[in-house]
């Protein structure tokens, strides 16, 4: 029966308020169980960033971001009224260099540092901003650099760390155990240029940063990108792996790169699908990155691609295009998540009705006539997408088939966008500003009390959740589920803009205090 096997698909892909319940609690688990010792999946890395900026730092530095879509060199001005400027050139980064000698692909990194600074004048050295009279002299005669490295990494200091394992599609050899900061100074030294590498941070750092400087204050930086991670601000008493080390005299608050998306790499309490699992085997990375791997966009067209070709291939009478594949629905890899997202953006755009309806096939009716008129011009616009992104005939996508393709591509968006939020909400309640409900979703009368009238700033990043349409409100759907309305009410979830520049600057500025 055709309905029971779209049935049962939407059974798999949709996660109800007590999964989410028992998923945030695993995910407090592991929280604790990473900051209380070392060599989890979930890394709860220390970064040695100490505090948040508040927008009146200044300087000029270089940044190198490397780990998303783009590898990015960037100049960047912090002005010191919470504002910036910047300038910057992206490149590619190939799948050889990906997959390559580690040397290489530094090499490559370099001679990008090379390339900018040749085409772009180069800044002045910078001194720090607190500097007294008598550093004055020893202003450096290097260019300071940050550098965004997007993977998970142990760091040691502000400026070192070694590279614990790679993630997204990147494998080179030769890097895993090594320090990342020296392998690329190695490359800027071996090509004699003026530039040293003076700190180091994640991604997430950077966004939590960059959202602190131009917002006046941040407490979770997060990435919905081609990976998705986030870092949050932790008590340092918390952080009990540190040991006796001079930070935990110190006290205070401290940075934390959690590595969310090794979450559940037992997939124990993940709902994990045959799709979830054929992605997982055929990667080059199985068994890792299992909550990344339902989440984010490198990741979710290939769930959907299998979920569209079980369809295609269903017996004992095809379901989909009448059963008739392209290179694109074919081939591993071949559905780019962008595709996903222009197809709801298609259906979602303009006349007819909004939001999350889902055309079911009685609604549709038994042919292209059945079609009820306020889904037509919708699915018109869907199946056009489809046709264009998909390589398929005019001829060979019906308006059944757009509909099916557009709800696919719903449901497993959607699965991404509330597994985001249950991460989100636990970095709410690790930090105590929330409690979880009662059994029946249930919120005590003290839950919305906690920091009453406290605005709770996120910073985020990533093409997912800039492009992907109702990507926020979903994943803001399952934070109300786990942490209450009030509190939800008061998350202000905004784009950390060139995050990664202004973090990666700042942590320059931070570093070269000890210059
Ligand atoms: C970019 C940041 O804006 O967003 C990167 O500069 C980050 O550091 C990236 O990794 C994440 O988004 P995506 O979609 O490019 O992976
Ligand atoms: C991957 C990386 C992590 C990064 C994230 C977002 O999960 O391991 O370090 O922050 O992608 O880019």
């Amino acid at each position: 029966d055709p309905q029971k096997v779209l049935d049962d698909i939407d059974y798999q892909l949709t996660l109800d308020p007590k999964t989410l319940v028992e998923l945030v609690k695993a995910f407090l688990d592991e929280f604790r169980t990473g900051l209380s010792s070392y060599n989890h999946p979930m890394a709860m890395i220390p970064t040695f960033v100490t505090g948040v900026p508040d927008g009146t730092e200044t300087g000029t530095f270089l940044a190198l971001d490397l780990g998303g879509t783009n590898l990015r060199v960037c100049e960047v001005v912090l002005k010191g009224d919470k504002t910036f400027s910047l300038r910057q050139q992206k490149y590619k980064v190939s799948d050889a260099l990906k997959t390559g000698e580690a040397v290489a692909l530094f090499d490559y990194l370099a001679d990008s540092v090379d390339a900018f600074l040749t085409s772009h004048r180069p800044p002045e050295p910078t001194e720090p901003d607190t500097v007294n009279h008598q550093q004055m002299d020893d202003v450096p005669d290097f260019v300071p650099l940050g550098l965004t490295f997007s993977f998970p990494v142990e760091q040691t200091a502000l400026n070192s760390g070694k590279i614990l394992t790679w993630t997204k599609g990147f494998s080179a050899r030769n890097a895993i155990g090594n320090d990342v900061v020296k392998l690329l100074q190695d490359a800027f030294d071996r090509k004699h240029m003026h530039v040293r590498c003076v700190a180091l941070v994640n991604d997430t750092v950077g966004a939590l940063l960059s959202r602190a400087y131009t917002g006046g204050g941040c407490i979770l930086g997060s990435i919905f990108g081609t990976g998705t991670n986030g870092a949050y601000v932790e008590q340092v008493a918390n952080i009990t792996k540190l040991g006796n080390s001079p930070a935990v005299a110190q006290g205070g608050t401290m940075v934390v790169n959690t590595e969310w998306g090794a979450f559940n790499n037992s997939r124990s309490h993940l709902p994990t699908t045959p799709y979830d699992n054929s992605l997982d085997r055929t990667s080059i990375n199985p068994r890792f990155q299992a909550f990344e791997k339902m989440i984010s966009g490198m990741y979710l067209g290939e769930i959907t691609r299998l979920v569209l070709l079980s369809l295609i291939d269903a017996a004992p009478k095809s379901m989909l295009f009448a059963g008739k594949v392209t290179k694109v629905v074919n081939e591993q890899w071949g559905l780019d998540t962008s595709v996903m997202s222009d197809v709801e953006q298609a259906w979602e755009s303009g006349d007819g009705k909004d939001g999350d309806v889902i055309p079911q096939f009685e609604e549709l009716g038994k042919g292209e006539e059945g079609v009820k008129p306020e889904f037509r011009k919708k699915l018109e616009r869907v199946r056009k997408i489809v046709v264009e992104k998909m390589q398929y005939e005019d001829g060979e996508v019906s308006l059944r088939d757009a509909a099916i393709v557009r709800w696919v591509c719903h449901l497993v968006a959607r699965r991404a966008a509330l597994l985001s939020g249950v991460a989100v909400a636990a970095v709410l309640l690790q930090q105590g500003r929330a409690t979880l409900p009662d059994t029946e979703g249930k919120f005590d009368k003290r839950n919305g009390k906690v920091g009453e009238g406290e605005r709770i700033l996120i910073g985020v990043d990533g093409s997912l959740i800039q492009f992907y349409p109702n990507f926020e409100r979903t994943m803001r759907e399952s934070i109300r589920a786990l942490v209450g309305g009030d509190v939800e009410g008061r998350v202000e979830i905004g784009l950390a803009k060139d995050g990664s520049g202004v973090g990666a600057a700042l942590c320059a500025l931070q570093a070269m205090k000890q210059y």
